[in-house]
């Protein structure tokens, strides 16, 4: 799959294209990442991609002009969802990721500033995504999050194949958080690892693993025990726990 960034600062992705476990997914072109400097296709002495906002007011607004020019370039090379990042979009979640990890890719569009001009949007964008509810300067860090979550979900990257299914959020442990993890040593700081997963007894470890998910789950997310409940995925051992923590 192939994405296209398009950012005023494509020097801030080289770094984290080639750090971690997600680095194969990039070197190899299992996820393929070409970025475009907005900067490229601005016109004029100053190559101007953004002015002030209409009706006054603090901050920039990004121009559509130079935004069309590069999007036009990429559309001659290949067509793809055309992706905002946004604080008033779609917030991102696992099922989000799922999708797109599991589509041919997308042009990613980076704004900065207060935005970029609405008419831009109207014409080109098909979906706006938001990190979470809070504003980042650029939406470079909701490229790159959105980038890794992919890139982690394709075959073979993660050193340990299907470790992913054991992270919070995934349908494969029903949607539920995460369990607490421990290692070496045994005892630390007067705090000893929970004799369940030193045991050795697979069954145990993992009635512990799912009860302390089910317990933290009910205790931080319990909309997503509602979730996992409505879709028949909690067991009689499952709904016996949980009735215990009440
Ligand atoms: C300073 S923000 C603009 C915020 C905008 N004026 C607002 O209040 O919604 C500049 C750029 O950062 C990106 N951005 C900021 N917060 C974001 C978020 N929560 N999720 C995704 N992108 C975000 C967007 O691309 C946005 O155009």
């Amino acid at each position: 799959m192939r994405f296209d960034v398009v950012t005023l600062f494509p020097e801030l992705f080289e770094p984290f294209l080639k750090a971690g476990v997600t680095r194969r997914a990039y070197e190899t072109g299992q996820v393929e990442v070409k970025l475009w400097n907005l900067r490229d296709f601005a016109q004029g002495n100053y190559r101007r991609v953004d002015d002030r906002p209409f009706g006054g007011g603090p901050g920039m607004v990004m121009m559509a002009e130079p935004l069309a020019r590069c999007l036009e370039t990429i559309r001659a090379e290949r067509l793809a969802p055309v992706v905002l990042f946004s604080p008033v979009g779609r917030r991102i979640d696992h099922g989000e990721v799922e999708r797109w990890a599991g589509g041919q890719g997308a042009i990613l569009l980076c704004g900065r500033y207060e935005g970029i001009d609405q008419r831009f949007i109207d014409k080109y964008v098909d979906v706006q995504l938001s990190l979470g509810d809070f504003v980042l300067s650029g939406g470079e860090i909701a490229a790159m999050a959105l980038l890794d979550a992919v890139a982690r979900l394709q075959p073979g990257v993660l050193n340990d194949e299907g470790s992913h299914q054991e992270d919070s959020f995934n349908p494969a442990l029903d949607g539920l958080l995460d369990c607490p993890h421990y290692t070496r040593p045994e005892e630390w700081e007067g705090m000893a690892a929970p004799p369940e997963l030193l045991s050795g007894h697979h069954a145990q470890i993992e009635r512990w693993r799912r009860d302390r998910r089910l317990e933290i789950t009910a205790a931080r997310r319990p909309e997503l025990i509602e979730a996992a409940r409505a879709a028949g995925r909690l067991s009689k051992a499952d709904e016996a726990f949980l009735a215990g923590l009440l």
